[in-house]
């Protein structure tokens, strides 16, 4: 026995397995052409993420995270004492643990992930770093209806969603996840989310697009998936990397431009591409924060706190789920 603390319950709900292959070729067969951001993440995918997070221009991770070591005490008292604590998407455990510590007797701390391997390292980590606490681990595709373990707390409950990655969906679908949300946490419940605001193009765009190539490998591995996993022939060297910020839509863009006319083969089938046309492979919305907080409503959350940073790089919001809904 290593006297460890445990992490008191692991459920995998055993998320569909998702057809990479299907939702390709649904993607490549229409105009224009898109790929699903979702699939960026396999094993090389998350690494180069976690890369992107360092790249001097990819600014998201370190202003969120300062930020939230400057206001987590604040955003700790809105939560109250005896809180169970949810996160999405868990990818690392800096920022749980810079929310833990500052919360009042915390009393239970649910990871969910679809990603069993990546779910299992940070529970272990915080129950190792947090003994008092109830860890709970819960492999699911947060994105539709799940069910949480038993938790005994009359506590809180709270969803902790960082890093922007809810600019990921597209406005209808970021209201859906708020209002499903709103239905884990239930009545009188609460959301901290992060969320990257609008601000100057260049800054945008440099961040989506760094020196060292970096996202350019990370948005070029989808192609190099469909190699690996589905058989496809894409030549890598025959397509570029290309991010912008779409000022009247709001997001970054980021695309995979044909450098020539070619055909590439792909579960027997053929997909022609003329020279410059694009795959559109992931949006990235910003928000003001008055623009955030209306997203909120229309999801029946109220705004009851939002923080920025002096430099006006990243925003985070507590919500609070109404006790009559
Ligand atoms: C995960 N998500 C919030 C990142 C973003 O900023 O939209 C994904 C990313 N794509 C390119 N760089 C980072």
């Amino acid at each position: 026995m290593s006297g460890e603390p445990a992490v008191a319950s692991f459920t995998d709900t055993h998320p569909d397995p998702e057809s990479f292959l299907d939702d390709a070729l649904a993607g490549l067969g229409a105009t224009p052409k898109t790929l699903p951001s979702k699939y960026f993440y396999d094993d090389r995918g998350s690494e180069l993420f976690q890369r992107i997070c360092e790249v001097p221009e990819y600014y998201v991770t370190r202003a969120e995270t300062a930020l939230l070591g400057n206001i987590a005490g604040q955003a700790a008292e809105m939560i109250g004492d005896g809180a169970s604590i949810i996160e999405y998407g868990t990818g690392s455990s800096e920022k749980i643990a810079i929310l833990l510590a500052a919360l009042n007797r915390p009393a239970a701390f649910v990871a969910v992930d679809i990603s069993a391997g990546v779910l299992r390292g940070v529970a272990e980590r915080v129950a190792r770093d947090f003994p008092d606490l109830a860890v709970h681990a819960v492999c699911a595709d947060f994105t539709r209806p799940f069910k949480l373990p038993k938790m005994s707390s009359p506590g809180r409950r709270v969803v902790f969603f960082p890093g922007s990655s809810l600019g990921n969906f597209d406005h209808e679908q970021s209201v859906d996840f708020l209002a499903n949300a709103a239905c884990i946490v239930g009545p009188g419940g609460g959301m901290l989310i992060g969320i990257d605001l609008k601000k100057d193009e260049a800054v945008l765009n440099a961040a989506y697009d760094d020196a060292q190539g970096v996202t350019a490998a990370f948005n070029l591995n989808l192609l190099q998936r469909l190699n690996r996993e589905c058989g496809a022939d894409f030549d890598l060297d025959a397509f570029r990397h290309r991010a912008f910020y779409n000022a009247d839509a709001g997001r970054i863009e980021m695309h995979l431009v044909s450098l020539h006319a070619q055909v590439v083969a792909l579960g027997g089938q053929s997909i022609s591409f003329a020279e410059g046309e694009t795959i559109h492979t992931e949006n990235s919305y910003k928000y003001s924060v008055p623009e955030f907080q209306d997203l909120a409503r229309r999801a029946g959350c109220e705004p009851l706190g939002a923080w920025t940073d002096a430099e006006g790089l990243f925003s985070l919001h507590y919500l609070s789920v109404a006790c009559d809904r």
